[in-house]
């Protein structure tokens, strides 16, 4: 029997107009461009300034410009998954505002957390849906408002992250093509090394909640970098060793935004050159479920038909994985 596999066949992205520099942040914080510059290779980040707008529609706009860029009308998308940890609410999931907008009359929509990795995760989720032949067309986004959970009096944090969002079109081919392998990792993070304590169940928002400030994201930076450095890396090695690609095999390494030390770690690893690592963390931050999604957007004009891709991520949760796939279109 032939074997289903998911491809991607469109993309897009949208970015808020609102640039924030690390100069802005000189005012509000007490840090440089230039410590911001060498530890994390971050310059500015984009902001979503409008009160009345959230994750949805940076998902919704994202959305649109990936079925345009697929050719694929909304209402032949079976289902929506959209990866995020900062839905516009608990519920009605993010995903079901977007298949409202966009009109994909058929589709089922659901959002997924898993922070950095969330994007992977459900692409990962979606590739399967169509695997299985029960869904033809599924769109994934990765999306996320972060600036609506940072604390912009904590130094350690506020530089980090930017808002942003980017989407993918997946639909079913019989080619030995998109998505052929994937690796995922989960250590339940106990200590909370990166979290938001406050708003959930164990936490409801109360005055004395939002006075204690446990509304905002905290991380510990140190912990989390040495997860990272050895996590994003170890799964990308896994991958490659399970398909057999060496690291001329490699047409591109598609890692996760969080920070240029770990993003070069992991290349290095993998033996890539640095001109075939997608790099954008210098405007956009590390936009969380958004990254990699805006890393395929950004390159889309550069990629062939039959490059490998590794695709990698590692984040809260904890999170991390990786996937190979072939770009198809
Ligand atoms: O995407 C989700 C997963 N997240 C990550 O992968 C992030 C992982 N962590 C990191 O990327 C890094 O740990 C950070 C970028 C967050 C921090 O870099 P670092 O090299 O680990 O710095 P550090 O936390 O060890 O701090 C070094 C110094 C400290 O001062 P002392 O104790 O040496 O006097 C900090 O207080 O830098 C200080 N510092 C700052 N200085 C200026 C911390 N934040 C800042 C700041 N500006 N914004």
């Amino acid at each position: 029997m032939t074997q289903i596999r998911a491809k991607i066949t469109g993309t897009g992205k949208f970015l808020p107009d609102h640039v924030m520099t690390n100069h802005d942040l000189e005012k509000l914080v007490d840090t440089n461009d230039e410590w911001i510059q060498t530890r994390t290779g971050i310059v500015e980040r984009r902001i979503l300034k409008d009160p009345d707008k959230g994750t949805s529609n940076l998902a919704t706009e994202a959305a649109k410009k990936a079925l345009e860029d697929a050719d694929v009308d909304a209402a032949d998308i079976d289902a929506i998954i959209v990866a995020t940890v900062t839905p516009d609410y608990f519920f009605p999931a993010t995903a079901c505002l977007v298949q409202k907008r966009i009109g994909a009359k058929k589709a089922f929509a659901f959002d997924l957390s898993a922070a950095c990795s969330g994007f992977l995760y459900a692409l990962t989720t979606g590739g399967n849906m169509i695997e299985s032949g029960r869904a033809k067309k599924v769109l994934v986004i990765g999306a996320d408002k972060m600036s609506s959970i940072l604390n912009y009096e904590d130094r350690t944090t506020c530089i980090l992250f930017g808002d942003g969002g980017g989407a993918v079109v997946l639909e079913a081919t019989e080619e030995e093509a998109g998505i052929i392998d994937y690796v995922h990792y989960t250590e339940g993070d106990e200590d909370c090394a990166l979290y938001m304590p406050g708003g959930g169940s164990k936490h409801p928002a109360t005055a004395e909640t939002v006075a204690q400030g446990l509304h905002y994201l905290r991380q510990d930076g140190r912990a989390i970098f040495k997860k990272a450095i050895h996590g994003m890396a170890d799964v990308s090695l896994e991958i490659m060793e399970r398909n057999d690609l060496t690291s001329d095999d490699v047409a591109w390494l598609v890692p996760h935004q969080a920070n240029l030390r770990i993003i070069d770690a992991t290349a290095n690893r993998m033996g890539v050159s640095k001109d075939k690592v997608m790099i954008n963390i210098s405007h956009y931050g590390n936009t969380t479920s958004g990254t990699i999604p805006l890393c395929l957007d950004d390159w889309k004009d550069q990629l062939n038909k039959g490059d490998n891709l590794v695709l990698s991520a590692f984040g809260g949760g904890l999170t991390w994985g990786s996937i190979y796939l072939k770009w198809a279109i």
